[in-house]
């Protein structure tokens, strides 16, 4: 098997002048060509570690995607336009020359179960956030301040072909169902021992945690994937049922985890064209969020709402290149179910182009029945901003005038204060968490700043609510920027007031090497300003557990905001396969929870952050 290499490949990277590019096995074979297309279309950006433009992967990064991965990116993904003009063949051997993976992954007869029967019985996670209203409280967890000192590493498994893990499991007393998202393999594997079940695998990059459901007796997995389509899987065997075309462009994909309620989905969908837009070649931009019903058994569209109209002309930028809007107001977050009330809750982004409108970097409700708009709170008006803007100097594609990127990404939190009236809680890349009142149109009840926000800060993928504390992570990378202060942290809220109730200021942490004789802000200089609280928050019993960007997850008592118990995940693990994978920065899900074991992914190439491809479950000890 072509693992990745990474001791002869740094070693290679750092220590030998001039030796700039992977040395691959096939180079031989495919020549100066290939080479020299890497060399002078894409090493501009992709350098051999870190990155000198901003989000780009570096090829360590890279190396550890698929084939396939590559592939799909260069034909209908993020760079397709930086890969325009390529012949089929070449992108082939593009691929090949970049990823470091095997061309079709393959499980071992050896990795499967013995006993690979699944039961239904009793499920600890079904779906994104633990239950409908996205507390991100576990229904079904041992695991508190009193016993976390003995929670120690169970098994860990490798996911196949990916630099980033972007899903989150789905969790029964025997199994755990999870997906190597952007590889598209999907697992059934048991709880215990981490040996596969079954094994299936998706035709397009996947994106969102996977949700579980229960259709006629069927139990079902759903989930998006890159080219915007919902998919059901049957849980028991990993057949393949139905799979919906969501999107409204080319330029749709899922990103949020779709939800499943009284046998309907609710579905949000989100765009990559704001990376698109960052190549003065692209038409920008004509993509919108939207939200979409959908009947669970069939996958047919219920109803759609549109976050913005169609996009129009609206004239050249002064690359010459042609302009369209409104677009943007993607919906990154997983809704947010409101039974008493007959809404869903979601958040927006900011808009791609100009003009802007009054549904991005909002919170919206919806009705449960025919997805009208009962109400919006728009937290942020005029901000439209791509990732051109990012870059220095600015695109052709950066609007006129450059929003701050403010979007609603973690998932709205539908709770109660105490007076046993409806809260929603929203924080947003601004740093900002709001409390909005559902009975009154999403009027402002409190705000509180936890972090001092920008495009990568503030809060990212989602809050935790207890009965009387919010948990809100700011994620302000420690960027250089003249003027600017980054705040980066953790902190609880009190729930009726937005009172701050304790902090946790959190500080670099690069010291420890994936490797012995490299530090870790060596190999990914950007881990010196990527090591905050972008993941989701989750609570288990009174603590919350915070997953960090630089691979290290902790658990504070959530009265007392003291820590309990810390673990650094980026480093190499041995696999229960034999193979030997490794962590890196921990974003997206949070740690999962089922009896006395939790469950965690570490590992998320995006930006420039630490690559990984580890699936690691913890039990405690007895
Ligand atoms: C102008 C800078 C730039 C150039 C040139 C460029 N890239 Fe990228 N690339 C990026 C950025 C930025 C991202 C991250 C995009 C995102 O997902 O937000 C990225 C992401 C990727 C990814 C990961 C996408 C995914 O979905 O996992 C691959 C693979 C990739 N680039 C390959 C290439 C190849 C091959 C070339 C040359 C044909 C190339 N890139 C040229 C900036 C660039």
């Amino acid at each position: 098997m072509r693992r990745w290499n990474n001791i002869i490949w740094l070693g290679c990277v750092f220590l030998i002048a001039g030796c700039n590019q992977p040395s691959q096995e096939n180079e031989i074979q495919v020549g100066e060509t290939t080479a020299e297309v890497f060399r002078s279309r894409c090493s501009g950006c992709h350098k051999p570690s870190g990155s000198t433009v901003p989000n780009a992967p570096s090829l360590i990064s890279l190396a550890q995607k698929n084939q396939s991965t590559i592939r799909f990116s260069l034909t209908n993904g993020t760079m397709r336009t930086q890969a325009a003009g390529l012949s089929t063949a070449q992108i082939h051997r593009l691929s090949e020359y970049i990823s470091q993976q095997d061309v079709d992954y393959k499980p071992a007869a050896k990795d499967f179960c013995l006993e690979p029967s699944i039961s239904f019985t009793d499920v600890s996670v079904s779906k994104w956030a633990f239950d409908e209203r996205n507390t991100g409280v576990a229904g079904d967890t041992n695991i508190n301040s009193q016993n976390v000192s003995r929670l120690i590493l169970k098994w860990a498994f490798e996911l196949p072909g990916v630099a980033e893990a972007r899903s989150q499991p789905v969790i029964t007393r025997d199994t755990v169902f999870i997906a190597a998202t952007t590889s598209g393999e999907l697992f059934a594997l048991d709880r215990h021992t981490g040996c596969i079940k079954w094994h299936s695998h998706a035709m397009a990059p996947l994106r969102s945690a996977l949700t579980l459901g229960n259709i006629h007796g069927r139990p079902t997995l759903f989930f998006g994937n890159s080219k915007a389509e919902t998919s059901a899987v049957d849980a028991r065997n990993g057949k393949w049922l139905w799979t919906t075309s969501v999107g409204m462009s080319e330029y749709s994909i899922q990103t949020g985890a779709v939800v499943f309620w009284n046998g309907a989905l609710y579905v949000p969908v989100s765009l990559n064209e704001v990376a698109l837009a960052q190549n003065p070649e692209h038409e920008c931009c004509t993509a919108h969020g939207l939200v979409r019903k959908l009947d669970a058994a069939s996958g047919k569209i219920l109803w759609t709402r549109h976050m913005t109209s169609d996009a129009q002309p609206t004239g050249k930028s002064r690359h010459g290149t042609r302009t369209w809007g409104p677009s943007g107001a993607p919906v990154w977050s997983t809704p947010t179910i409101d039974v008493e009330r007959g809404a869903i809750y979601v958040g927006t982004g900011q808009n791609a182009s100009a003009p802007a409108t009054e549904l991005s970097d909002s919170v919206v409700a919806l009705s449960m029945n025919n997805g009208a708009i009962l109400w919006h709170f728009q937290a942020t008006r005029g901000d439209t901003y791509n990732n051109a803007c990012s870059d220095f100097p600015k695109g052709a594609n950066c609007p006129k005038w450059i929003g701050p990127d403010f979007d609603f990404g973690a998932s709205i939190i539908l709770s109660r204060n105490d007076r046993g009236e409806g809260i929603l809680l929203a924080g947003q890349k601004s740093g900002d968490v709001y409390a909005l009142n559902p009975d009154k149109q999403g009027e402002v009840l409190w705000r509180t700043a936890v972090g001092s926000g920008s495009a990568l800060g503030g809060v990212h993928w989602g809050m935790a609510a207890t009965d009387n504390l919010v948990f809100a992570g700011s994620n302000d990378p420690d960027f250089p920027i003249p003027g600017y202060r980054a705040n980066p942290g953790l902190a609880a809220l009190d729930l009726n007031t937005g009172k701050v109730r304790w902090r946790f200021d959190v500080e670099r942490g690069c010291q420890t090497g994936l490797m012995d004789y490299l530090q870790r802000d060596e190999i990914y200089p950007a881990c010196s300003y990527y090591y905050a609280f972008s993941a989701a928050l989750t609570v288990s019993n009174d603590l919350v557990f915070a997953p960090a960007l630089d691979g290290t997850v902790r658990a504070f008592s959530t009265p007392s905001g003291h820590l309990r118990w810390k673990y650094d995940t980026a480093k190499n693990f041995d696999t229960v396969s034999g193979t030997n994978a490794h962590g890196g920065a921990m974003d997206n899900s949070g740690v999962m929870f089922s009896g006395d074991m939790a469950f965690m992914q570490s590992g998320y190439d995006l930006f420039g952050q630490l690559p990984g491809n580890v699936f690691l479950a913890f039990e405690l000890k007895p």
